[in-house]
């Protein structure tokens, strides 16, 4: 890959995935466009490539890029804070902004993998295949939803064209401190414990979620490029961990001892009690097996934590 773009590149997910791809392809261009509505320039430290500021919903794509010959687009920008409950915004931002991006690639029919979300599974509990039909609890669900639905209609039109699909579960690492409310779970009670203050959790912490460390997110989506089919892959660790164990593990990293606090769950009959990712079409057609258990991607990132400025260095 010679000249790369990605989308959301100074979020989370996208600034980690921009990093890596600096390292393994340093001969590449990469191009990123964000428009920095959650995302921050910090994460980009040390990137020496391209960044256009710009709306992708709004952007002219082929005034900007012209006939810039991209080998590969990285699609991760998206309005991710999942309480944004403007129906419009998080319908047209994140569906016209990934359908603009679609009506410029498909000319030279360049590769996209785009972020899908465990949050198109919904109310599902359980182990979670790409096999089961969509149930999105919110509108940022039923955007990414949509994201699914436009990419295998434009596949229908260009069956040649690969648009591959990255389905995130809980991701966890370096460089999402910025998403403050909506960072992970794992984040926010290492924030809760290191202030002093007994992690709060909803009763009795024994929802599970499939977190995933950042590292292994950004292997899948490197390989998803060369996936073998345009379709939508889990991207998961494959284990369920619960709340109670991450407060456990966090413990565990820092030497410390703080009991859960418990409190209703407002959101009780919309709130999904068990994530975890079915990963067998993920190994089988990426050959890739996560190699982080949720235990050991804990503390890692705790110590990437408490190195104070550490994360600068950390490169996926
Ligand atoms: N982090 C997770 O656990 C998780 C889980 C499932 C799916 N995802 C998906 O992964 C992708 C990356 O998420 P993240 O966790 O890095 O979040 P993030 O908020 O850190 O990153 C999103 C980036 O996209 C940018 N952006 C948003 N709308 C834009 C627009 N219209 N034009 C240009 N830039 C725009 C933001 O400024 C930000 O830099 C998103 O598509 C998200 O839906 C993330």
């Amino acid at each position: 890959m010679r000249n790369i773009l990605v989308t959301g590149g100074a979020g989370f997910i996208g600034s980690n995935l921009t990093l890596a791809l600096q390292k393994r392809f340093p001969e590449a261009v990469i191009t990123v466009v964000d428009d920095f509505r959650s995302g921050d320039f910090k994460n980009l430290r040390g990137f020496y490539g391209d960044i256009v500021a710009a709306d992708i919903s709004r952007l002219d794509w082929n005034r900007q890029f012209g006939e810039a010959n991209f080998d590969a687009v990285f699609h991760m920008a998206s309005i991710t804070d999942t309480t944004e409950h403007d129906q419009f915004l998080q319908v047209h931002d994140n569906v016209e902004g990934f359908r603009a991006l679609l009506n410029y690639a498909a000319v030279n029919l360049i590769p996209v993998v785009y972020a899908s979300s465990a949050a198109t599974y919904g109310m599902a509990s359980g182990r979670m295949s790409e096999s089961q039909p969509p149930r999105p609890a919110n509108v940022y669900a039923f955007s990414k939803t949509h994201l699914d639905n436009l990419a295998r209609i434009y596949n229908r039109m260009h069956p040649s064209w690969r648009i591959v699909g990255v389905r995130y579960f809980n991701v966890y690492g370096p460089r999402e401190a910025h998403k403050k409310a909506a960072a992970s779970m794992i984040y926010q009670l290492y924030s809760q414990m290191k202030a002093g203050r007994r992690p709060r959790v909803f009763i009795a912490g024994e929802q599970k979620r499939d977190f995933v460390y950042i590292r292994d997110v950004v292997d899948i989506t490197i390989r998803a490029i060369n996936a073998p089919d345009s379709a939508v892959y889990n991207c998961g660790s494959g284990h369920a961990f619960s709340f109670n164990e991450v407060i456990a593990a966090i413990n565990e990293a820092l030497g410390t001892h703080y009991e859960p606090d418990y409190f209703e769950n407002p959101y009780a009959e919309f709130y999904q009690s068990h994530t975890e990712a079915d990963l067998s079409i993920t190994q089988k057609c990426l050959g890739y097996q996560p190699k982080y258990t949720p235990e050991a991607g804990i503390k890692e990132y705790i110590s990437i934590l408490e190195s104070g400025d550490g994360f600068f260095d950390f490169i996926p």
